[in-house]
């Protein structure tokens, strides 16, 4: 079974789900109509209102309720791609030009917290304060998480404890919370829905240290954006951290550290691609990324047997493999 098969399943309910996201972000204000409608047509792969969809069939599914999570959680994830754009200067995603490059910084960071805004919009449509709690928390967290990485810009002394934490904040928590409010707002059983937080925080780590690695080792092709973007702006990531642990390779790549940083996020760095490519670093993360995927599944054990729960495993499996 592949993606597709799972999006083919979903895929008059994901038809519903992007006719209601271009809705909720239609404006009668022509520039945030232009820049989100720009952002939504550059396209994605949608994979947390798949997360909601298939965690709402754990309880009584009725897409009417769950769509207001499924929209919000995109909506959520599209704002912060915007700021983290502005944040790291980068010109394309998507394949597509980036707002801040299309029009300008300013014009991207408020429509960023317009977005985040109708995120709000929506899910406060669903009467649980507990849905409206966890979710302001998790976009609390994930401040928390791109402050930390701005933090920690450079800094070759973070431990591999900084990284992860950073990472369940700016992305595994949000994987996390869309399985986790989509069984809610389906009416689940708790421990059904925490199972399925897990299971989600766990592919969510997964989900970003392969983007980590598509980013040293991708090609623009499949990440539709140049690769060498984390290391430009002095994000060191998983396998960065494990190549500085091989003694031989060390120097070299505190060298390359300090040259980029001098230059300041405009530096050619297939040097130091070259040194972490040719490291262990990267089976190891790789390795490290296939226990989270294994805890993710895991933790659908004790789950009732469902449909749903085969397209689960799937998608933890594609997570842990892919290349886009
Ligand atoms: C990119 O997320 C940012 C991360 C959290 C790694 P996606 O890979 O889900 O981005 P799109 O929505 O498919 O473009
Ligand atoms: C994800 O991390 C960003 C957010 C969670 C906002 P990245 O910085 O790795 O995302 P890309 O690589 O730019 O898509
Ligand atoms: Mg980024
Ligand atoms: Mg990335």
């Amino acid at each position: 079974m592949n993606l597709l098969d799972i999006y083919a399943r979903l895929k008059s309910d994901m038809g519903y789900i992007e006719q209601e996201l271009e809705r909720s972000v239609r404006s009668d204000h022509q520039l945030l109509r232009d820049t989100s409608m720009h952002l939504l047509k550059a396209g994605g792969k949608r994979i947390r209102p798949i997360f909601v969809l298939l965690a709402g069939q754990y309880g009584e599914y009725d897409l009417e309720k769950l769509k207001n999570v499924a929209v919000s959680m995109e909506l959520i994830h599209m704002a912060s791609l915007v700021h983290d754009d502005v944040i790291d200067d980068s010109d394309k995603r998507r394949g597509q030009l980036t707002v801040n490059s299309k029009w300008d910084n300013r014009i991207a960071m408020y429509t960023g917290d317009y977005i985040f805004a109708k995120a709000l919009e929506m899910v406060t449509r669903l009467p649980q304060p507990e849905i409206h709690q966890i979710m302001s928390s998790a976009i609390v967290e994930m401040n928390i998480g791109e402050m930390e990485q701005i933090r920690h810009f450079f800094n070759s002394g973070q431990t591999m404890r900084d990284y992860l934490l950073r990472i369940k904040r700016k992305t595994a928590l949000l994987i996390g919370i869309s399985c986790q409010l989509g069984a809610i707002a389906a009416g689940a059983p708790k421990d059904v829905s925490k199972s399925l937080y897990t299971y989600g925080y766990n592919v969510g780590m997964t989900f970003q240290i392969r983007d980590d690695l598509l980013d040293l080792c991708g090609t623009e092709k499949q990440i539709g954006k140049p690769p060498g973007n984390d290391i430009r702006q002095g994000n060191i990531t998983l396998p960065v951290l494990l190549a500085m642990r091989e003694s031989e390779l060390r120097d070299p790549l505190l060298q390359e550290l300090e040259r980029i940083r001098e230059v300041d996020g405009q530096t050619d760095v297939s040097h130091f691609l070259k040194i972490v490519r040719g490291s262990a670093g990267l089976q190891q993360a790789e390795d490290i990324a296939i226990r989270y995927k294994e805890k993710a599944i895991h933790a659908l054990e004790k789950l009732p047997n469902i449909r749903a729960k085969e397209d689960l495993i799937g998608i933890a499996h594609f997570v842990g493999e892919r290349s886009y």
